[in-house]
Protein backbone atom coordinates (compact mmCIF):
# COMPACT_ATOMS: atom_id res chain seq x y z
CA UNK A 1 0.00 0.00 0.00
CA UNK A 2 0.98 3.64 -0.52
CA UNK A 3 1.03 6.21 2.62
CA UNK A 4 -1.84 7.89 2.70
CA UNK A 5 -1.12 11.79 1.87
CA UNK A 6 -3.19 14.72 2.70
CA UNK A 7 -4.01 14.61 -1.02
CA UNK A 8 -4.87 11.01 -0.64
CA UNK A 9 -7.46 12.54 1.40
CA UNK A 10 -8.84 14.62 -0.60
CA UNK A 11 -9.14 12.23 -3.45
CA UNK A 12 -11.21 10.01 -1.55
CA UNK A 13 -13.36 12.70 -0.98
CA UNK A 14 -13.61 13.39 -4.54
CA UNK A 15 -13.99 9.85 -5.85
CA UNK A 16 -16.72 8.53 -2.45
CA UNK A 17 -14.24 6.79 -0.90
CA UNK A 18 -14.56 6.20 2.64
CA UNK A 19 -11.70 8.08 4.91
CA UNK A 20 -11.17 5.47 7.77
CA UNK A 21 -9.62 6.63 10.71
CA UNK A 22 -9.20 5.33 14.68
CA UNK A 23 -7.15 7.23 17.16
CA UNK A 24 -3.49 5.33 18.75
CA UNK A 25 -1.25 6.21 21.45
CA UNK A 26 1.43 3.18 21.20
CA UNK A 27 3.59 2.07 19.01
CA UNK A 28 1.97 -1.92 18.80
CA UNK A 29 -1.31 -0.95 18.77
CA UNK A 30 -0.10 1.66 15.76
CA UNK A 31 1.45 -1.09 14.24
CA UNK A 32 -1.95 -3.22 13.89
CA UNK A 33 -4.05 -0.82 12.96
CA UNK A 34 -1.43 0.35 10.01
CA UNK A 35 -1.94 -2.97 9.33
CA UNK A 36 -5.30 -3.53 8.94
CA UNK A 37 -5.33 -0.68 6.38
CA UNK A 38 -6.80 2.38 8.62
CA UNK A 39 -5.93 5.72 6.65
CA UNK A 40 -5.54 8.10 9.10
CA UNK A 41 -4.39 7.32 13.08
CA UNK A 42 -4.63 10.03 15.02
CA UNK A 43 -2.84 10.55 18.36
CA UNK A 44 -5.50 12.11 20.22
CA UNK A 45 -5.56 14.30 23.38
CA UNK A 46 -8.22 11.29 24.22
CA UNK A 47 -4.83 9.74 25.77
CA UNK A 48 -5.54 12.04 28.82
CA UNK A 49 -9.08 10.08 29.51
CA UNK A 50 -8.88 6.31 27.84
CA UNK A 51 -5.12 6.12 28.92
CA UNK A 52 -4.52 8.66 31.37
CA UNK A 53 -7.12 8.07 33.32
CA UNK A 54 -8.25 12.00 33.90
CA UNK A 55 -11.86 13.20 33.22
CA UNK A 56 -11.63 15.38 30.57
CA UNK A 57 -8.76 16.20 27.96
CA UNK A 58 -7.49 19.44 29.48
CA UNK A 59 -4.55 18.01 31.54
CA UNK A 60 -2.46 16.55 28.84
CA UNK A 61 0.82 18.64 28.01
CA UNK A 62 2.25 18.94 24.91
CA UNK A 63 5.51 17.26 26.16
CA UNK A 64 3.14 14.13 27.18
CA UNK A 65 1.64 14.26 23.35
CA UNK A 66 4.90 14.20 21.84
CA UNK A 67 5.68 11.45 23.68
CA UNK A 68 2.43 9.20 22.09
CA UNK A 69 3.22 10.63 18.75
CA UNK A 70 6.87 9.61 18.56
CA UNK A 71 5.68 6.08 19.88
CA UNK A 72 3.09 6.02 17.05
CA UNK A 73 4.74 7.64 14.03
CA UNK A 74 8.05 5.50 14.61
CA UNK A 75 5.86 2.24 13.98
CA UNK A 76 3.56 3.32 10.84
CA UNK A 77 4.53 2.54 7.53
CA UNK A 78 1.17 3.86 5.40
CA UNK A 79 -1.31 5.60 7.40
CA UNK A 80 -1.40 8.91 8.13
CA UNK A 81 -0.49 10.28 11.43
CA UNK A 82 -2.26 13.40 12.96
CA UNK A 83 -1.49 14.82 16.52
CA UNK A 84 -3.64 16.51 18.74
CA UNK A 85 -2.41 20.17 19.85
CA UNK A 86 -3.18 19.59 23.78
CA UNK A 87 -5.69 22.58 25.63
CA UNK A 88 -2.86 25.23 26.33
CA UNK A 89 -0.38 24.51 23.43
CA UNK A 90 -2.22 27.11 20.81
CA UNK A 91 -5.03 29.35 21.90
CA UNK A 92 -2.78 32.46 22.84
CA UNK A 93 -1.49 33.37 19.86
CA UNK A 94 -0.18 32.61 16.58
CA UNK A 95 3.32 32.00 17.47
CA UNK A 96 2.61 29.53 20.19
CA UNK A 97 0.33 27.49 17.93
CA UNK A 98 3.02 27.09 15.31
CA UNK A 99 5.94 26.51 17.48
CA UNK A 100 3.49 23.49 19.57
CA UNK A 101 2.71 22.65 15.98
CA UNK A 102 6.23 22.51 14.97
CA UNK A 103 7.39 20.63 18.13
CA UNK A 104 4.62 18.01 17.49
CA UNK A 105 6.02 17.76 14.30
CA UNK A 106 9.70 17.47 14.97
CA UNK A 107 9.75 16.02 18.29
CA UNK A 108 6.64 13.49 17.40
CA UNK A 109 7.15 12.93 13.69
CA UNK A 110 3.54 13.45 13.18
CA UNK A 111 2.62 14.27 9.44
CA UNK A 112 -0.42 16.60 10.30
CA UNK A 113 -2.02 18.58 13.80
CA UNK A 114 -5.30 19.23 14.87
CA UNK A 115 -6.67 21.62 16.77
CA UNK A 116 -10.34 22.44 17.83
CA UNK A 117 -12.43 25.25 17.11
CA UNK A 118 -13.65 26.93 14.26
CA UNK A 119 -14.14 30.75 13.34
CA UNK A 120 -12.35 31.05 16.68
CA UNK A 121 -9.59 29.14 15.67
CA UNK A 122 -9.14 30.58 11.89
CA UNK A 123 -5.96 32.73 12.12
CA UNK A 124 -4.50 29.91 14.30
CA UNK A 125 -5.30 27.38 11.44
CA UNK A 126 -3.99 29.88 8.73
CA UNK A 127 -0.71 30.50 10.95
CA UNK A 128 0.23 26.62 11.29
CA UNK A 129 -0.85 25.98 7.42
CA UNK A 130 1.40 29.16 6.37
CA UNK A 131 4.46 27.49 8.31
CA UNK A 132 4.07 24.32 5.83
CA UNK A 133 2.30 21.89 9.04
CA UNK A 134 -0.82 20.28 7.75
CA UNK A 135 -3.70 21.05 10.34
CA UNK A 136 -7.18 19.22 10.50
CA UNK A 137 -10.00 21.10 12.09
CA UNK A 138 -12.38 19.56 14.71
CA UNK A 139 -15.67 21.56 14.97
CA UNK A 140 -19.46 20.90 16.73
CA UNK A 141 -18.58 19.14 20.45
CA UNK A 142 -14.96 20.17 20.94
CA UNK A 143 -13.88 18.34 24.34
CA UNK A 144 -11.16 21.12 25.52
CA UNK A 145 -14.17 23.20 25.95
CA UNK A 146 -16.54 21.25 27.47
CA UNK A 147 -16.59 23.61 30.82
CA UNK A 148 -17.60 26.37 28.03
CA UNK A 149 -20.21 24.38 26.19
CA UNK A 150 -21.55 23.15 29.50
CA UNK A 151 -21.15 19.41 29.39
CA UNK A 152 -20.71 16.62 26.79
CA UNK A 153 -23.91 17.39 24.45
CA UNK A 154 -25.10 17.37 20.90
CA UNK A 155 -23.62 20.81 18.92
CA UNK A 156 -25.29 22.27 15.85
CA UNK A 157 -29.32 21.67 16.87
CA UNK A 158 -32.54 23.96 17.59
CA UNK A 159 -30.52 27.10 15.05
CA UNK A 160 -27.00 26.76 16.22
CA UNK A 161 -26.99 25.31 12.79
CA UNK A 162 -25.85 28.13 10.92
CA UNK A 163 -23.12 29.29 13.19
CA UNK A 164 -21.84 25.38 12.85
CA UNK A 165 -21.58 25.53 8.66
CA UNK A 166 -19.82 29.04 9.36
CA UNK A 167 -17.33 27.43 11.39
CA UNK A 168 -17.11 24.51 8.56
CA UNK A 169 -16.27 27.60 5.80
CA UNK A 170 -14.10 29.24 8.23
CA UNK A 171 -11.42 26.25 8.66
CA UNK A 172 -11.59 25.57 5.04
CA UNK A 173 -11.35 29.22 3.93
CA UNK A 174 -8.05 28.89 6.79
CA UNK A 175 -6.15 26.16 4.92
CA UNK A 176 -7.38 23.00 6.75
CA UNK A 177 -7.27 20.00 4.58
CA UNK A 178 -9.75 18.10 6.38
CA UNK A 179 -12.11 18.44 9.18
CA UNK A 180 -13.31 16.24 12.21
CA UNK A 181 -17.09 17.07 13.32
CA UNK A 182 -18.10 15.57 16.47
CA UNK A 183 -21.80 15.13 18.19
CA UNK A 184 -23.49 16.62 15.52
CA UNK A 185 -27.46 15.76 13.80
CA UNK A 186 -26.53 13.23 10.91
CA UNK A 187 -28.48 15.59 8.63
CA UNK A 188 -26.62 18.57 9.88
CA UNK A 189 -22.88 16.80 9.36
CA UNK A 190 -24.62 15.51 5.70
CA UNK A 191 -25.19 19.65 4.71
CA UNK A 192 -21.27 20.48 6.13
CA UNK A 193 -19.70 17.77 3.96
CA UNK A 194 -22.24 18.56 1.01
CA UNK A 195 -20.69 22.40 1.15
CA UNK A 196 -17.37 21.49 1.63
CA UNK A 197 -14.31 20.83 -0.63
CA UNK A 198 -12.00 19.30 2.52
CA UNK A 199 -13.07 16.13 3.46
CA UNK A 200 -15.12 15.44 6.84
CA UNK A 201 -14.51 12.57 9.56
CA UNK A 202 -17.55 12.29 11.64
CA UNK A 203 -17.44 10.74 15.52
CA UNK A 204 -21.25 11.09 16.14
CA UNK A 205 -22.30 12.90 12.85
CA UNK A 206 -23.74 9.99 11.23
CA UNK A 207 -23.26 8.41 7.97
CA UNK A 208 -23.12 11.12 5.54
CA UNK A 209 -19.63 11.93 6.96
CA UNK A 210 -16.82 11.41 4.18
CA UNK A 211 -15.03 9.42 6.76
CA UNK A 212 -15.41 7.83 10.45
CA UNK A 213 -13.09 7.76 13.46
CA UNK A 214 -13.70 6.40 16.99
CA UNK A 215 -11.80 5.91 19.86
CA UNK A 216 -10.35 2.63 19.72
CA UNK A 217 -10.87 1.76 23.09
CA UNK A 218 -14.53 2.44 22.74
CA UNK A 219 -15.07 0.68 19.44
CA UNK A 220 -12.90 -2.79 21.11
CA UNK A 221 -13.66 -2.62 24.13
CA UNK A 222 -10.33 -2.15 26.00
CA UNK A 223 -11.55 -0.56 29.30
CA UNK A 224 -14.38 -1.04 31.97
CA UNK A 225 -16.54 2.24 31.52
CA UNK A 226 -19.61 3.22 29.82
CA UNK A 227 -19.19 4.09 26.21
CA UNK A 228 -21.28 6.95 23.93
CA UNK A 229 -24.35 6.10 22.05
CA UNK A 230 -22.42 6.95 18.78
CA UNK A 231 -19.76 3.67 19.18
CA UNK A 232 -20.28 0.24 17.79
CA UNK A 233 -18.80 -2.47 19.86
CA UNK A 234 -16.76 -4.43 17.71
CA UNK A 235 -14.48 -6.32 20.24
CA UNK A 236 -14.67 -6.71 24.09
CA UNK A 237 -10.72 -6.75 24.30
CA UNK A 238 -11.08 -5.56 28.38
CA UNK A 239 -12.88 -8.91 28.97
CA UNK A 240 -9.75 -11.04 26.99
CA UNK A 241 -7.44 -9.27 29.03
CA UNK A 242 -9.31 -9.89 32.44
CA UNK A 243 -9.25 -13.56 31.81
CA UNK A 244 -5.92 -13.69 30.70
CA UNK A 245 -5.16 -11.79 34.18
CA UNK A 246 -7.47 -14.17 36.54
CA UNK A 247 -5.80 -17.32 34.31
CA UNK A 248 -2.44 -16.43 34.89
CA UNK A 249 -2.98 -15.16 38.45
CA UNK A 250 -4.77 -18.78 39.25
CA UNK A 251 -1.55 -20.58 37.66
CA UNK A 252 1.05 -19.12 39.37
CA UNK A 253 -1.24 -19.42 43.15
CA UNK A 254 -1.99 -23.47 41.83
CA UNK A 255 1.88 -23.71 41.21
CA UNK A 256 0.68 -24.35 37.60
CA UNK A 257 3.23 -21.79 35.77
CA UNK A 258 5.84 -21.99 35.34
CA UNK A 259 6.43 -25.60 33.37
CA UNK A 260 9.51 -27.21 32.79
CA UNK A 261 9.92 -26.14 29.50
CA UNK A 262 9.31 -22.44 30.84
CA UNK A 263 11.73 -22.29 33.22
CA UNK A 264 16.26 -23.08 32.32
CA UNK A 265 18.22 -26.30 32.79
CA UNK A 266 21.61 -26.06 34.49
O1 LIG B 1 -8.77 13.08 20.96
C1 LIG B 1 -9.49 12.41 20.20
O2 LIG B 1 -9.59 11.18 20.30
C2 LIG B 1 -10.24 13.12 19.16
C3 LIG B 1 -11.20 12.32 18.34
C4 LIG B 1 -12.36 11.95 19.17
C5 LIG B 1 -11.61 13.02 17.10
O3 LIG B 1 -10.08 14.31 19.01
NA1 LIG C 1 -8.88 15.32 20.60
Amino acid sequence: RKRVRTRSLAQAKAQGTKIVALTAYDAPTAAIFDEAGIDVLLVGDSAANVVLGQPTTLSITLDQMIMLTRAVSSTVQTALVVADLPFGSYEADNATAVASAVRLMKEGGAHAVKLEGGTRMAERIRAITDAGIPVVAHIGYTPQAEHGLGGHVVQGRRGQDAALLDDARAVEAAGAFAVVIEMVPADVASELTAALRIPTIGIGGGAGCDGQILVWQDAFGWNRGRVPSFVRQYANLGEQLLDAAAKYADDVRRGHFPSESESFSR
